[in-house]
């Protein structure tokens, strides 16, 4: 599924949140975000010393802000271009992994190791074989995308994979991986596991996370909703409401990485919410219940195979939602109760709502406006399928 690759496999690039908007019922829990200000959330038994490859990126600035606040010792490693400054107390290596200048990692110990941007399974050799005897546990951060969904009736961890089965997955190169993402985010990402275990044995973790949202995330792929029933009016809302849909909120993500370090949690877990199974209707609804004010708000609920004969996109224009009929859509039904009975927890799809509104109106215009264009429909294309529609319903 072409639309959805390509979307799993684009990496967000926006980072930070600010003052809070109006027009929201719920509190605000995402308001400027101060690096020094950290989550009250108590200490941890034991500190780690943790290095946090990545760190700057959409999850890594939740999992340094919590690890902090748990009496953690953290060091990030990264290229250094994000110009958000780092909370006071943490270190910051550098280095490009993908021109393989990793030795700001030598000569080092620490306790865990959460690999945040793989996406090439050199990427892992590098730093592994340096930290190989210098750590306790690597985490590795991989996706639902490594699963071979076509034909499976449910995905659990012990689903099939999709293999790359051209050649060895160590030799693909950077330009290779750029020029083909689709195909290869996925298989790289399941030989990329493979590396991490090669290196680190039964003191791997893999974490295998579906759609990441909330404040932050720049590829528009959840936001789009909060963005679009905030502005009212008839709204183009995807198949008839019973579809499933699967989201799990940055923070929640960031924070239980933590807690499986702080455990020492091995082993390979989905990372999916919420908790129970949610569909697209839910998710609307819920996300409508969220705006306050009396502004008119209406879903016009538009078949599946109307969207696909007007080239409405699922996934990419109709941001979290895969038609049933759509051999994949079983990844929406991912099972999240080996993670669930590991300590993963779940924001309301409220606050994730919220505060994913929150970041986007908080945001410069021109960055707002490029984020915006990112996914969902636009104006025009809404209304134009939208009134085809209607035409049709009264013919
Ligand atoms: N977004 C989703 O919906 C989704 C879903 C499933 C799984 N995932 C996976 O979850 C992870 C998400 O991580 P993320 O979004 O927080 O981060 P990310 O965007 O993948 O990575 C960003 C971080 O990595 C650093 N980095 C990037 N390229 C680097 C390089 N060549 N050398 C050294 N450091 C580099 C960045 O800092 P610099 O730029 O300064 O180097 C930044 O700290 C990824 O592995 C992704 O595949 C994402």
């Amino acid at each position: 599924m072409t639309d959805r690759r390509q979307f799993l496999g684009a990496t967000a690039a926006a980072s930070g949140f600010f003052a809070f908007g109006p027009g929201s019922l719920v509190p605000r829990t995402a308001t400027r975000l101060d690096p020094d200000r950290l989550p009250d959330v108590g200490s941890a038994p034991k500190p780690l010393r943790l290095l946090i490859l990545g760190g700057t990126g959409l999850t890594g600035p939740h999992q340094v802000r919590y690890a902090l606040a748990r009496g953690h010792t953290v060091t990030v490693f990264n290229r250094g271009r994000r110009n958000e400054r780092l909370p006071k107390g943490v270190e910051e290596l550098k280095g490009d992994r993908a021109a393989r200048q990793v030795d700001a990692l030598k000569g080092r110990d620490w306790d865990v190791v959460v690999d945040n941007p793989t996406s090439l399974p050199f990427w892992v050799k590098d730093a592994a074989s340096i930290l190989k005897g210098h750590a306790g546990q690597y985490v590795f951060i991989s996706t639902i995308s490594v699963y071979d969904a076509a034909g499976q009736q449910s995905i659990t961890e012990e689903s099939p994979l999709l293999e790359y089965r051209d050649g060895d997955p160590l030799a693909v190169t950077q330009e290779q991986f750029s020029k083909d993402v689709e195909t290869l985010y996925g298989r790289m990402k399941t030989a990329s596991e493979r590396e991490a275990s090669k290196w680190f044995g039964n003191q791997t973790t893999i974490i295998r996370p579906g759609l990441i949202v909330g404040p932050g995330d720049g590829s528009f792929r959840f936001g789009y909703w909060p963005y679009r029933i905030d502005k009212g009016g008839e709204i183009l809302a995807p198949g008839d409401g019973t579809d499933s849909i699967q989201i799990i909120d940055t923070r929640d993500l960031a924070e239980w990485t933590v807690r499986m370090a702080e455990n020492g949690t091995f082993g390979t877990f989905n990372a999916c919410g919420p908790r129970a199974s949610m569909t697209m209707a839910e998710q609307l609804y819920g996300i409508r219940g969220t705006i306050s004010g009396d502004r008119d708000i209406r879903f016009t609920w538009v078949p599946a195979d109307f969207l696909a004969s007007h080239q409405v996109t699922p996934w990419g224009e109709m941001p979290t939602w895969l038609p049933r009929s759509e051999p994949e859509h079983v990844i929406s039904k991912t099972s999240n109760v080996r993670a669930i009975a590991a300590g993963l927890t779940f924001r309301s799809l409220a606050i994730s709502a919220v505060d994913s509104l929150t970041w986007l109106q908080a945001l410069a215009e021109t960055t707002r406006a490029q984020v915006i264009k990112n996914a969902g429909l636009s104006e025009e294309k809404e209304k134009t399928v939208l009134a085809a529609w209607h035409q049709r319903a009264t013919r």
